[in-house]
C-alpha cells in the first residue's frame, strides 16, 4: 500500500479548540494521506507548554484533540497517533538538534516574534527552541512528508535546513557507520488542497485563529448547528455584489475566505460556486454555506463528544500508538546518537 519509504508525519497542539482552519488545512489532509502513505498522527503536549497551560486542560485537550482526530476519519489501528510527551525520543531529539541549529536561524521565525510579541525576554526558551522540537518530532521517523497549513511553511524549512547539516555535520560518521547520505532525509511540506489558511470571520486580512479573542470570528469543531449558522450569516462582507469569476474576488479578502471555505467543505470548485451565487447578495451565500457547514461539521462534533465520554479508551489508543511509534523512533535515535559519538555499552552496540 504505502510507497516504499514515504512515511508522512504532522502534529496538532492541544491548547483549546479545534476550529475550521484546523480541520481544512491540516486534518482533512490526514484524512486523505492515509489512503497512500504510512501515517503519524501527533498531539503535540510538549509544544503546548511552551506557553503556559492549565494542567487540567491540558490533559482535557490532549484528549479532545485525539477525539477529533476520529471522529474526523484518522484511522489509529492502520496509522499512528498518539501524544507527543509519550515518547521520549522527541525530547531526547530535540536537545541533540538543538546543538545543531544556530540561534541566528531561529531569530528569524515569524511566528515565535508574534507569539512572544513585545515582552521577547520573558518568553519561554521553549517557545524560542519551539521549531527545533517540531524538527525532532519529524526527523524521529526519517518522516518524508509533513501536511500543515501554510502558517508552518517557514517552520519545515527550518526542519529542512536542520536536517542538512546534521548530514554535513556528522558526513564522516554516518558514512562510516554505513547510512545512507541522507541521515535525515529533509522533509517535504505539503501544504494543499483549497484552504491551506483559513481566515478569520471578522475580518478576511487575518487567519482564523484558536487565539483570537471573539469567538465569533472562528467555527469550532464543537460549535452545534445554530452556533455554526449564527457565526456565518454574521461573517463580515464587503458592500459589494459576489463576482460571477474567481477574477472577481482579487482585493476582496471576505469573499474570498467565504468561497474558499465553501469549496473546500463541498469539494466543489471557487468558479463553479461563483457560478450559482454571482451577481447576487451575500446572504443567499452564506444560507448555502451554513448549510453545507452543519452538514459536514455537526456529525463530528457530535462523535468527539461521544467518544469524550470515555476517557479511558482515548487514553488506550494514545498509549498503544506512543508504543508503536516508540519502536520506529528508539532505533533512530541510537544510530543518531552513535553517530554523534556517545559512548554506551558494548552489548548493544
Ligand atoms: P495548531 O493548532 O497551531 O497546532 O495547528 C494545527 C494545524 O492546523 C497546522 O497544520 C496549522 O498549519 C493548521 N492551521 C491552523 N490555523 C489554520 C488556518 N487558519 N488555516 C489553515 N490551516 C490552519
Ligand atoms: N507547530 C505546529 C503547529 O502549531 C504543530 C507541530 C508540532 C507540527 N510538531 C509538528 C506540525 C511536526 C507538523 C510536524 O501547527
Amino acid at each position: 500500500m504505502a510507497e516504499a519509504k514515504s512515511r508522512v508525519f504532522s502534529g496538532v497542539q492541544p491548547t483549546g479548540n479545534l476550529h475550521l482552519g484546523n480541520y481544512l488545512g491540516a486534518i482533512t489532509r490526514f484524512v486523505e494521506l492515509q489512503d497512500t502513505h504510512d501515517c503519524l498522527y501527533c498531539v503535540v503536549d510538549l509544544h503546548a507548554v511552551t506557553v503556559w497551560q492549565d494542567p487540567d486542560e491540558l490533559t482535557r485537550n490532549t484528549r479532545e484533540v485525539t477525539a477529533a482526530f476520529l471522529a474526523s476519519g484518522i484511522d489509529a489501528e492502520t496509522h499512528i497517533v498518539f501524544n507527543q510527551s509519550q515518547v521520549p525520543a522527541h525530547a531526547e531529539l530535540a536537545w541533540l538538534l538543538n546543538c545543531v541549529a544556530r540561534i541566528g536561524w531561529l531569530n528569524r521565525m515569524t511566528q515565535f516574534k508574534e507569539k512572544a510579541g513585545k515582552n521577547r525576554e520573558n518568553a519561554s526558551v521553549g517557545l524560542f527552541a519551539y521549531p527545533v522540537l517540531m524538527a525532532a518530532d519529524i526527523l524521529a521517523y526519517r518522516s518524508t512528508h509533513v501536511p500543515v497549513g501554510e502558517d508552518q511553511k517557514q517552520h519545515l524549512e527550518l526542519s529542512r535546513d536542520i536536517a542538512q547539516k546534521f548530514n554535513t555535520d556528522f558526513a564522516r560518521a554516518i558514512a562510516r557507520a554505513g547510512h545512507e547520505a541522507e541521515f535525515f532525509p529533509p522533509p517535504e511540506p505539503l501544504i494543499m488542497g483549497p484552504a491551506t489558511r483559513v481566515m478569520s470571520l471578522r475580518d478576511g486580512t487575518r487567519k482564523m485563529s484558536k487565539s483570537d479573542p471573539s469567538d465569533l470570528s472562528r467555527i469550532n469543531l464543537s460549535d452545534d448547528a445554530d452556533t455554526i449558522a449564527k457565526k456565518i450569516r454574521r461573517a463580515k462582507t464587503d458592500p459589494n455584489a459576489l463576482p460571477s469569476e474567481v477574477e472577481g474576488l482579487a482585493a476582496r479578502p471576505e469573499a474570498s475566505n467565504l468561497v474558499g471555505i465553501f469549496a473546500a467543505l463541498s469539494g466543489r470548485s471557487a468558479g463553479d460556486i461563483l457560478k450559482q451565487f454571482g451577481g447576487g447578495p451575500f446572504s443567499r451565500l452564506k444560507d448555502a454555506l451554513a448549510d453545507v457547514a452543519v452538514d459536514v461539521l455537526t456529525p463530528i462534533g457530535a462523535e468527539t463528544a461521544r467518544l469524550m465520554d470515555d476517557p479511558d479508551h482515548i487514553d488506550r489508543i494514545l498509549s498503544r500508538g506512543a508504543a508503536r511509534a516508540s519502536a520506529i523512533a528508539t532505533p533512530i535515535l541510537e544510530a543518531t546518537r552513535d553517530v554523534m559519538g556517545f559512548v554506551r555499552a558494548p552489548h548493544r552496540r
